[in-house]
């Protein structure tokens, strides 16, 4: 699993072998540029999971559910959960929580909404957690942990992310859930894992978690692209004579252009640059 925002990325993970792509709440901080996941809106998730399920033809497409779309309580997750679908077009959701969220879980299903849980590290309880930090380190926290994976899987999820915890937690909850375990900063004994896009292709500098493997470094490729580009504007090198349009008549019409307007002096960068556009 991977996560997407816009149309070309998930036009690409569609076309590449990822199974399913998440359009995370991370959205928040990758493409809306905010401190963390708890501004992201209902309709900001939705216009950006529309352009998601448009592009995906065979990937599944799930849609994460942003703070304050579920914790209302179960009408409020069921009225969300059908917004994503409906408007959305995706086929599942993803919500944040265990044993706490097992009753809504079970009302989305029933109600033919999809769900995929998230426990662990569940970034929209930021503030409960005193920050972003690994969870289930302690024995007891790590057996509340297990618990939670059980009671979203009797709950009717399909699948279980699990973020941020030891990897011994991971190895002993993912066999034992018939679901299958999806793992971020989890260990390589979950059943599958996910990763955000600007993160796994460094399309940004900022410094990446621990968990993160960088599988393209793109940011200084792109800023280099940038200022070439800017360079050659600026040194009138782009466009160049393959990037234009000519006229078939253009000595004609230079002629009737300067019959009534005169004639003008190039700047020196663009001079010879329209005899060079007849060829
Ligand atoms: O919002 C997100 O991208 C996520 C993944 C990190 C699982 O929830």
């Amino acid at each position: 699993m991977l996560t997407a925002y816009d149309f070309p990325s998930a036009y690409l993970l569609d076309q590449s072998a990822t199974d399913i792509v998440l359009v995370g709440d991370s959205l928040a901080m990758t493409v809306l540029g905010q401190e963390n996941t708890l501004s992201v809106t209902m309709d900001e998730m939705i216009y950006h999971t529309k352009a998601v399920s448009r592009a995906c033809k065979r990937a599944l497409v799930v849609g994460d559910m942003p703070f304050g779309s579920y914790q209302g309580g179960i009408n409020q997750a069921i009225q969300s959960g059908i917004r994503f679908l409906k408007e959305g077009q995706c086929a599942a959701v993803k919500l944040e929580g265990g044993k706490q969220r097992a009753s809504v879980i079970a009302a989305m299903v029933e109600a033919e909404i999809p769900v995929m849980a998230h426990i662990g590290l569940t970034p929209q309880s930021m503030h409960r957690f005193g920050g972003f930090k690994v969870q289930g380190k302690s024995v007891d926290a790590a057996m509340a942990i297990l618990e939670d994976a059980f009671a979203v899987q009797e709950a009717g999820a399909f699948a279980v992310v699990l973020e941020s915890i030891p990897v011994s937690v991971a190895a002993e909850i993912t066999p034992r859930l018939r679901i299958p375990t999806i793992g971020i900063g989890a260990g390589v004994h979950c059943d599958g894992q996910v990763l955000v896009w600007h993160d796994f292709l460094g399309l940004h500098e900022n410094r990446v978690p621990r968990f993160v493997k960088q599988y393209a470094n793109l940011y200084p490729e792109m800023l280099n692209a940038a200022n070439q580009y800017c360079q050659e504007v600026q040194e009138g090198k782009f466009p160049d004579v393959q990037h234009g349009y000519c006229m078939p008549d253009q000595d004609l019409f230079l002629e009737r252009v300067e019959e009534k307007y005169g004639n003008y002096s190039a700047h020196p960068s663009h001079e010879g640059k329209l005899e060079e556009s007849k060829v």
